[in-house]
């Protein structure tokens, strides 16, 4: 490891130079995982928007594939999403991957965002822009980031679009002619921005034979900690209009700051719903203290819904393919926690790489607190609340964070239980922690810039005790 490139990660996905934003045309076909990525080939900050692409048969390593789409007369290529058109309803060419997109033409009042599409023949590797571009144009400022799938009951296709501060649902047969069926969004979930790259999903309700369909909603700014995040609605759809079920709550995908611009794999196997974030926020993205490239996505999450009292929550489970990058394993004997606690080293080679699995008990303890250390004084502290009912993250001492006023942080999210077993699963890849406690109930993510990796543990309990039934550390390649 270069000291240049010690903040890049080791199983989470990077362009190898220049800059990197939003996940985009993710799609599954024949075995292999495409994700195309919002990308600047010419620097290592946003602007002269392309679509990079990357492959992968396990979704933890990646290949990259080059450039698939390119600016154009119709300006810049931002977000957008492929289907795999396997009937050939638009002509193309039966299997042909279409990729969808907002082109956003530069003019003196600011960018004139339209929609455009494109086709390829070759699984996605080279694109021909459609010569009828654009296929979809407004007076909007805001208008972008279409995502298309297959309407199987209606035999249709649909298009999701986010307006300035709501969403836009379109219809099609042809994936060329389209028409507006509905809108989304006023006087429901967060509005403390604009609403960004929407995805539109049919999820599994956990213990039950039903599906519901999920509305994923990116919004910035407006996220609970500031900046950029994920909130969803669960509720109906029938083709043509999405009626959300809760229509006073708002809910987050995920409680950290860096998990933005969230979207889910099409002609994912198995009626999975896999869903990839770049890990980063718009507060600070442009300004991370890497060199060479910038951006990482997060690993990737397999979504579920939960009920939990008369609600339906998402659950974000570390798709179940990251268990194949496990190599050394170091399990640790179980131990009490009544006062400070010290696990002295976590890994005997660490590059700061590892996947932490742990089972705490809680035996009347008022918090449950543990950091990640290293030996230059840094720390991500961690805890439980257990009267509260809240996890937290304080990455405030973690290592480089006096590059964005808004990167010093303490997240919080939500526990339904903090008595008796505590699961929790923590992603470390040299510049970023995500947490996911009970299999992903919760799901934390937040980078950080440490000067060397963390290796070491502290454990504390407030009043009372709690035990450490298990902890194991796997270094992950
Ligand atoms: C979200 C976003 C999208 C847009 C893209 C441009 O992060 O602002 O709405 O298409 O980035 O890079």
């Amino acid at each position: 490891m270069t000291n240049k490139e010690k903040f890049r990660p080791v199983y989470h996905h990077t362009p190898a130079y220049g800059w990197m934003n939003d996940p985009n045309g993710m799609f599954y076909k024949d075995g292999v995982y495409h994700l195309y990525f919002q990308y600047n080939p010419y620097g290592s900050m946003w602007g002269n928007m392309h679509w990079g692409h990357s492959t992968s048969t396990d979704l933890t390593h990646w290949n990259y594939e080059g450039v698939a789409l390119a600016p154009d007369a119709w300006g810049a290529i931002f977000s957008g999403s492929c289907v795999v058109d396997k009937e050939n309803t638009a002509g193309f060419g039966k299997d042909a991957v279409i990729a969808f997109y907002t082109s956003a033409k530069p003019s003196p009042w600011g960018d004139v965002q339209s929609q455009s599409m494109a086709y390829s023949l070759d699984n996605g590797k080279t694109f021909t822009k459609y010569e009828h571009n654009p296929i979809l144009t407004s007076t909007e400022r805001d208008f972008r980031d279409p995502k298309v799938f297959w309407y199987a009951p209606g035999k249709h296709w649909v298009m999701m679009l986010a307006v300035g501060q709501h969403m836009e649902i379109y219809s099609s047969v042809n994936l060329k002619e389209w028409k507006k069926e509905s809108e989304f969004g006023a006087m429901q979930g967060a509005h403390g921005g604009v609403w960004e790259c929407p995805d539109l999903v049919e999820v599994k309700v956990e213990g039950t034979s039903q599906k519901k369909w999920v509305l994923i909603c990116n919004l910035n700014p407006g996220g609970p900690f500031g900046g950029s995040a994920a909130q969803y609605f669960v509720g109906s759809f029938d083709g043509k209009e999405f009626v959300n079920e809760s229509p006073t709550q708002t809910k987050w995908l995920d409680w950290g700051k860096d998990n933005y611009a969230t979207v889910t794999w099409s002609n994912a196997p198995e009626g999975r719903c896999i869903a990839l974030g770049w890990m980063s926020n718009w507060q600070y993205a442009n300004n991370i203290p890497t060199l060479q490239y910038r951006s990482a996505n997060t690993i990737a999450r397999d979504l579920t819904l939960y009920r939990s009292g008369e609600e339906l929550y998402l659950k974000s489970t570390p798709s179940a393919e990251i268990k194949k990058a496990r190599t050394d394993k170091v399990s640790v004997p179980s131990f009490r926690v009544s006062g400070p606690y010290e696990v002295k080293s976590l890994l005997p080679s660490n590059e700061g790489a590892y996947e932490i699995e742990m089972t705490l008990n809680n035996a009347g303890a008022s918090k449950i607190t543990f950091s990640l250390l290293n030996d230059n004084g840094e720390k991500v502290t961690m805890y439980y609340d257990v009267l509260r009912k809240q996890f937290a993250m304080d990455r405030s001492e973690s290592g480089e964070v006096s590059f964005s006023k808004d990167f010093p942080a303490l997240t919080v999210a939500p526990v339904a239980d903090t008595k008796g077993d505590i699961r929790l699963r923590l992603f470390v890849d040299r510049s970023s922690v995500e947490a996911f406690g009970e299999d992903g109930k919760f799901a934390m993510t937040n980078l950080v810039f440490p000067s060397a990796p963390y290796n070491r543990m502290v454990f504390d309990s407030g009043t009372g005790k709690f035990t450490v039934k298990s902890l194991t550390v796997y270094k992950l390649q």
